[in-house]
């Protein structure tokens, strides 16, 4: 959906759809670098990731394999809840696998921390993470993602897969939502 459709709802752009684009082509590049010669699994984490994950392996020059979880650690508002819980998990065993987490954004970390663990602990040979966005909050939790699109400010953001009450997934770019529309 095009930005002139819901003007009212974006207070401003943060990513425009071609530096997504131009930057995932990048990290993709650095990837087929990183992993030469070896595995690799993709696993996305549903729903957010489903753009990210549709772009980045298109720009990929090799195989891979791709995986997807559900986890929710949101409810419905704007706040993380601090609960991971498994909606949806993966199809198959990821013992001695190369596993690179396709995430869109890093907030307060938990989710990744936790998911990283997890992954770990079912004998995954590497767990690495890219994400599409990462917040300053982030760098309160130990959670170092290999590959990070773009560091934003502490602002809540819909689009590109990020979506508020499942709203604004379908939008091309990444904008912070009006604050109007929550508070
Ligand atoms: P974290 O556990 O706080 O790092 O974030 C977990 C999840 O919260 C992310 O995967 C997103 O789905 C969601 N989230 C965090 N920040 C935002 C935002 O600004 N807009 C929309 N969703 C967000
Ligand atoms: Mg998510």
């Amino acid at each position: 959906m095009e930005l002139s459709k819901i003007s009212g709802d974006i207070e401003k752009v943060v990513v425009t759809e071609e530096q997504i684009q131009k930057r995932l082509k990048e990290l993709a590049a650095q990837v087929e670098k990183d992993y030469e010669g070896r595995d690799l699994l993709l696993i996305g984490v549903l729903k957010g990731a489903v753009m990210a994950m549709a772009d980045f392996s298109r720009h990929l020059q090799r195989h891979i394999d791709m995986d997807w979880m559900a986890v929710s650690s949101y409810g419905a508002g704007t706040q993380s809840s601090g609960v991971v819980r498994i909606l949806k998990d993966l199809d198959k065993d990821i013992l001695n696998r190369e596993v690179l987490i396709i995430e869109d954004i890093l907030d307060t970390g938990l989710t990744l921390s936790w998911l990283t663990e997890n992954l770990t602990s079912r004998g995954a040979k590497s767990v690495n993470i890219l994400t599409v966005l990462r917040k300053p909050d982030a760098a309160k939790v130990s959670v170092n993602p290999k590959y990070v699109g773009f560091d934003i400010p502490s602002e809540f953001v819909v689009g590109y897969g990020l979506d508020f009450n499942e709203k604004y997934r379908n939008l091309p770019f990444i904008g912070v939502l009006a604050k109007h529309l929550y508070s």
